[in-house]
């Protein structure tokens, strides 16, 4: 999908066949930055071509780190990687790399990043990851579009989040790894991404317990070894496609579905008519029988729905009849998708954090754009089910996080075009 200006897609076609799934964005962007803490190679095997993993090597690369790609196993070598600063440029298109403070200190004792700006779903500060990073023995000076931080020896310590935060949660365990001593987090997130993290930490010699549970303890070590693990397939773009065969009534496999890691999406899947089996390793969507409105949705920290699939499931709720509710508690500004949802003739009300929606409305395609990652591809699943021929555009955005989101379509007999 690389470069790509739009896509056409003519819709009124039930999805039929088999797809698999990509390498999970949310789970291989911190690996990548665990892995700057070893000095030596590592490997991220069936890691996603997408472009903020592109983004988080041409990062890494600067630190002074070499990477290399075998098929789609990513090789980082951190044998070199004296860098400490990451510019504006970066951490303004891509805020996760935020998560490379910690790890900069670290492996280096200093480290300094441009502020990453808002983005279109909300505000997305970083006191959390300031917050742990102090606690932690870590001064910080923020000057400016800069935050500047060193630290002689990182010292652990009992840390409490004021609020579950994935990001600031593996801030905390990146830095933790190689403090003096103990740390024990609390109130951390829970989403399976913390789980990998940890995961993949432990292989490289990482003394930590507790991860999916609101408390983790991170027992200091002296240095890290190399990493090697198959990163798990994306929980977002499973939903994602699921999305797809509900809103077209259609019936897919998935090859590969991420284990036990939908379960708040399935029940709202399932409450909207869908169906689903696990046969043999594979996942069976059947949403020929999806009809039923969803009188009210939230979305919540895992385990609870993820935010990441609010807005695929609000165009699936725009194609059943009855009055659906989706309350999004995570972001403050995450409804931009359904302004151009409406322009396709959805009938949708924002009001605050809750969105109101009224299925069953005809939807014709016509020209949209897509303004952030989950809400562009939410805006290719509503052109599926509309009549007649949709151009999406913003395609960079989608290209953020999904690699071949196209091609995976039209295998499943989907009408899209690029260019
Ligand atoms: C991660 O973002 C994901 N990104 C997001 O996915 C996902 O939507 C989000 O977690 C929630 O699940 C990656 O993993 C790369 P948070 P993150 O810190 O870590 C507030 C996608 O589409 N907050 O859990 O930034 C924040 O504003 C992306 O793949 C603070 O107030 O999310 C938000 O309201 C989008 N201060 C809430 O917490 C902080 O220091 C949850 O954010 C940090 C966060």
């Amino acid at each position: 999908m690389n470069g790509l200006k739009h896509i056409y897609i003519e819709g009124g076609k039930q999805l039929f066949g088999t797809v698999s799934i990509q390498g999970s964005k949310n789970a291989v962007l911190p690996m990548m930055a665990a892995s700057f803490l070893h000095k030596g190679i590592s490997v991220l095997k069936g890691c996603p071509k997408i472009a903020d993993v592109f983004c988080m090597e041409e990062i890494l690369r600067e630190l002074g780190a070499k990477t290399w790609w075998e098929g789609h196993d990513l090789y980082l070598d951190c044998s070199t990687g004296e860098g400490t600063e990451i510019s504006t440029v970066y951490t303004g298109k891509m805020r996760s790399s935020v998560i490379l403070l910690g790890a900069m200190i670290a492996r280096n004792g200093k480290g300094k990043i441009g502020y990453p700006g808002g983005c279109v779903i909300g505000q997305r500060p970083i006191d959390f990851h300031l917050y742990v990073l102090r606690c932690l023995g870590v001064d910080i000076r923020e000057e400016g579009e800069f935050v500047e931080a060193s630290c002689e020896k990182l010292q652990g310590s009992e840390i409490f989040f004021p609020a579950r935060s994935v990001g600031a949660t593996e801030q905390g365990i990146l830095t933790a790894v190689l403090a003096k001593g103990i740390t024990v987090l609390k109130n951390c997130a829970r989403e399976p991404e913390i789980i990998w993290l940890c995961r993949y930490l432990r292989k490289m010699g990482a003394k930590i317990s507790g991860e999916g549970n609101p408390c983790i303890v991170v027992e200091g070590v002296e240095s890290l070894g190399r990493g090697e693990i198959q990163v798990p397939p994306d929980r977002i773009v499973a939903g994602t496609y699921i999305c797809a065969a509900a809103i077209t009534r259609g019936r897919i496999e998935i090859e590969n579905p991420p284990e036990n890691e939908l379960g708040a999406f399935l029940e709202v899947y399932g409450k909207m008519g869908g169906q689903y089996k696990q046969n043999s390793g594979k996942l069976i969507i059947d949403g020929r029988t999806v009809g039923k409105s969803v009188p009210f949705t939230e979305t919540e920290v895992y385990p609870g729905f993820p935010t990441d699939l609010q807005s695929p499931l609000m165009a699936v709720l725009t194609t059943v009849p009855g009055k659906s509710c989706i309350r999004e508690k995570i972001f403050e500004d995450r409804y931009k998708a359904a302004v151009q949802m409406k322009r396709m003739g959805a009938h949708i009300t924002v009001k605050g954090r809750d969105a109101f929606i009224e299925g069953g409305f005809p939807l014709r395609g016509c020209t949209v754009k897509a303004e952030e990652l989950r809400g562009g591809a939410a805006l290719i699943l509503e052109a599926l089910a509309c009549e007649g021929i949709s151009c999406i555009e913003g395609c960079s955005f989608i290209e953020r996080g999904y690699e071949h989101i196209c091609e995976d379509l039209k295998a499943l007999g989907g009408i899209l075009t690029e260019d």
